[in-house]
């Protein structure tokens, strides 16, 4: 009994994604916004944008894109990047691992497939930062595979369209998502179906308040808007609590001319440059005593207080600026200002401190 319950919902949720995909290309040749990356979408073009676009924003993502594109305009170029200038170009985008993984998927396609993408969906998906979604929509996109590319997107408008209650996090139901659509990608158009419901998760079926059903060319067929509640979907597990770590940032100084470094290889910023810093919040009695013991004599300035939230973690900095007479040997260097700004990638964590350094 259970069994035929279970083949009649499939039947039914069949029959339903049938009606998908018709309604959705027709909205989408009539909407379809034209992006740097929709221009010729060679499988270099589109996977740096689909990078890119991962965590953040098309509308900042665009100037990003033009510049990187100049900048290293096929796999060679990018490959045999300096990993510096690499990043100096991703400054303030953000997760800055996706930038590091360009550069070795850059060069894994250099030295294996002769300086082009690879062109299956398998070879894809092994390249360093290449999951299943990126792989997905490169291959669709760029290479005409009718494969599906389920984003955070994708999976809004599935949940809400079958009001599916399941957890999103779960990789079974990514399976069961990436399956149902793959029953019903259009022959020869699956990029254009993938970016139909991308697009439509975007700018219709929006996450955080209200979506706007009354333009939606799925709303017939939508489950969740016949229940009444389309924002009860997706269904996401409660999230963790970032941990908080303080630290003091120093903007230290010697004649015009500032200390930075250069963070350690691996984990968070790897490879980035940074302000000098000490564990926890540093008063100005305790940063005396640290003068004291090494730097010796020097003008201390208190700085206001800043924050800064990546995804696992926060900082809660103070700063002080210290104006030394002589530039104090340490694991930093000195180099002016204008210099700073123009060559080392410094994280946007930095910003409100580096804003002092004039
Ligand atoms: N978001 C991320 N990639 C996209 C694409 N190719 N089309 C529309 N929205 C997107």
């Amino acid at each position: 009994m259970e069994e035929k319950n279970h083949d009649t919902a499939e039947r039914e949720i069949s029959r339903r994604m049938a009606a998908m995909p018709e309604p959705l290309l027709t909205w989408y040749a009539s909407v379809r916004r034209e992006l740097p990356w929709r221009v010729s979408p060679s499988p270099y073009r589109v996977w740096i944008s689909e990078i890119m676009l991962q965590q953040t924003r098309i509308e900042v993502v665009r100037g990003y894109y033009e510049r990187f594109l100049a900048a290293f305009p096929d796999v060679n170029a990018l490959a045999n990047a300096e990993e510096t200038r690499v990043l100096k170009l991703w400054e303030g985008l953000g997760y800055y691992s996706r930038a590091r993984n360009l550069m070795r998927a850059a060069r894994v396609c250099r030295d294996e497939y002769g300086g082009e993408l690879p062109r299956t969906y398998e070879e894809l998906r092994s390249l360093p930062g290449v999951g299943p979604y990126t792989a997905g929509a490169i291959g669709s996109i760029a290479l005409g595979l009718s494969v599906p590319a389920v984003d955070g997107n994708v999976f809004r408008v599935m949940m809400r369209y079958l009001a599916d209650d399941s957890d999103i996090s779960r990789a079974s139901v990514r399976r069961r998502t990436e399956e149902r659509i793959q029953a019903i990608l259009p022959p020869g158009q699956a990029g254009a179906f993938n970016q139909a419901i991308m697009e439509l998760g975007e700018t219709v079926c929006i996450p955080g308040g209200r979506p706007l059903c009354t333009s939606c060319p799925l709303a017939s067929h939508c489950l969740a808007r016949k229940q009444g509640d389309p924002e009860a979907y997706p269904v996401r597990p409660m999230k963790k609590a970032r941990a908080v770590e303080e630290k003091t940032i120093l903007v230290l100084s010697c004649r015009s001319r500032y200390a930075i470094r250069r963070r350690p290889a691996e984990g968070l910023l790897a490879g980035m440059y940074e302000l000098p810093w000490l564990p926890g919040k540093r008063s100005r009695a305790e940063m005396e005593a640290w003068m004291a013991e090494g730097p010796g004599d020097g003008e201390l300035t208190e700085l206001p207080e800043a924050r800064h939230i990546f995804s696992h973690i926060e900082w809660h900095m103070k700063g002080w600026r210290i104006d030394l007479t002589e530039e104090l040997p340490g694991e930093w260097f000195f180099e002016e200002a204008e210099t700073i700004r123009r060559e080392y990638p410094l994280p946007a964590a930095f910003r409100a401190y580096a804003a002092h350094m004039q």
